[in-house]
């Protein structure tokens, strides 16, 4: 939505400028935003590594380079014009007196926080400290909190210092295009809702597959593993989506609030109906450690207990070095009633909707028919897809950064929103079961089927047609 000029920032501070995350995303982001002409201040990259203006130039040029971005040179000189090196030792307190130096007649700045999370807490005390926080917006990278203690601890100490409306924790898939599609394609027409209830859903399945292990994120993700990593965040996010009532308003805290709904109506979830794995190989991977037991897949039953949902169980699965990269929700709808006239329906699938969020998004409809010969029914598919129908979108990093430089904050996590997630999470956080090993480049653990007892067992991703797969 657009937003009143007052409401724009003045300045884009960058703290971790030197990451592998900037590197990655933020500069392609940035030259995104100034190919589209979005951008219009200046933006300062801070860090602890001396570089003047024109070093910060190349590093960014570089950057773009690897992430083979296509770059026109005036675009990127219209981009290296708004760049400014800021050179800081955040532990130095005086590095937040020279930044105030540097950011004199700034009124608006956003600061974006691409820190370890136990940075987040002193770089915000100390901007507060010189007064660089009274009208700033402070985007924090994830995981915000590593359990619900340290999510609670967090939010305290940002909220010494900072109003809620200023503080914007970034979970990237609420910018993917295809998860903002969810709400729409629920609210914005007439005939899923009808069906959207437990009186016509069976179940719904939501898989994140990653068809790559760890490689060289190691010593990230060893603490860290898949619960926290992509369930607490990215999958609990497009599960509230999926589960919510449609917000009674415009704007970020009529979403919010439905959404915080659904996480309250859920359960703790229960350890023992949760199967942690870690593949074969994980421990040698460099920077995780020799005995780990950190899972590299997670799959989880929960319920929302509400008038909609009661008794339709969510499954969740995420994992890494699996057979193919898909991620998506899979709505099953009841059974039809078998009537005779139809013949022999055994076999037959459930009907599915399929909301597929990568590669390729897109949604499908699984549905039976008859077969051209024979009266047999055959499973059938209606794809839609969704960049063919409705265009290229921005990247996840680039909208969530516009939004940050506009104001607008709906694709914001909030403060009881990554609480409740946490506090669903955590009695998994608290008594892990032991991680059982699977193959490299399997579905994960065959224990995962028996979450799904009495249920249509997994699917087989909706894979892009360049893909193959076998389960
Ligand atoms: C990140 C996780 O948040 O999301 C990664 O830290 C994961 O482990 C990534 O691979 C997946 O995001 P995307 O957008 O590439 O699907």
């Amino acid at each position: 939505m657009a937003q009143p000029k007052t409401r724009r920032a003045d300045v884009l501070v960058v703290f971790g400028v030197a990451g592998d995350l900037a590197r990655k995303m933020t500069f392609r982001a940035l030259y995104r935003l100034e190919a589209r002409k979005l951008l219009d201040c200046q933006v300062i990259g801070v860090a602890k590594r001396q570089w003047s203006d024109s070093q910060l130039r190349h590093v960014v040029k570089q950057s773009l380079a690897a992430s083979n971005e296509p770059v026109d040179a005036a675009i990127f000189d219209r981009l290296a014009e708004r760049l400014r090196s800021f050179d800081g030792d955040l532990s130095d307190p005086a590095t937040f007196g020279a930044l105030a130096e540097k950011l004199k007649g700034k009124s608006r700045p956003v600061f974006y926080l691409e820190l370890p999370p136990p940075m987040f807490a002193p770089v915000v005390a100390g901007l507060g400290k010189v007064g660089l926080t009274d009208r700033a917006t402070v985007m924090v990278e994830k995981p915000f909190g590593e359990d619900l203690p340290s999510a609670r601890a967090l939010n305290r100490e940002l909220h010494k210092v900072l109003r809620e409306e200023q503080i914007l924790r970034i979970d990237h898939f609420l910018g993917k295009q295809p998860v903002l599609d969810i709400s729409y394609l629920r609210f914005a027409n007439a005939i899923f809702e009808p069906l959207w209830n437990r009186d016509h859903i069976a179940a719904v399945q939501l898989t994140m597959a990653e068809d790559f292990g760890v490689d060289e994120r190691g010593a990230f993700y060893d603490p860290v593993g898949a619960l926290r990593d992509v369930v607490q965040n990215h999958l609990m996010q497009v599960l509230a989506l999926i589960a919510m009532e449609a917000p009674v308003g415009p704007g970020p805290e009529a979403l919010w609030d439905k959404k915080v709904d659904v996480f309250q109506a859920i359960a703790d979830v229960d350890p023992a109906a949760a199967v942690r794995g870690q593949y074969a190989g994980y421990r040698q991977v460099r920077g995780v450690r020799k005995r780990s037991t950190t899972e590299t897949y997670v799959a989880l039953r929960l319920g929302v207990d509400n008038w909609r949902w009661a008794g339709v169980p969510f499954f969740v699965r995420a994992g890494k070095a699996l057979a193919s990269r898909a991620t998506e929700v899979r709505v099953l709808f009841k059974r039809p009633p078998r009537l005779s006239f139809l013949g022999d329906a055994r076999g037959g699938t459930f009907d599915q909707l399929v909301i597929r969020i990568d590669p390729e998004p897109g949604m499908r409809w699984v549905l039976l028919s008859k077969a051209a010969d024979g009266n047999s029914l055959r499973e059938v598919h209606m794809d839609l897809p969704f960049v063919a129908e409705l265009g290229t979108p921005p990247e996840p990093y680039e909208r969530l950064l516009h939004d940050a430089l506009v104001g607008e904050h709906s694709l914001f996590s909030r403060q009881d929103a990554v609480e409740e997630t946490w506090r669903i999470l955590q009695p998994l956080v608290d008594n892990p079961p032991a991680p059982v090993s699977y193959r490299r480049g399997s579905w994960g653990p065959s224990q995962a089927a028996d979450l799904l007892r009495g249920y249509a067992p997994w699917s087989e991703p909706w894979l892009p047609s360049s893909q193959s797969v076998g389960m």
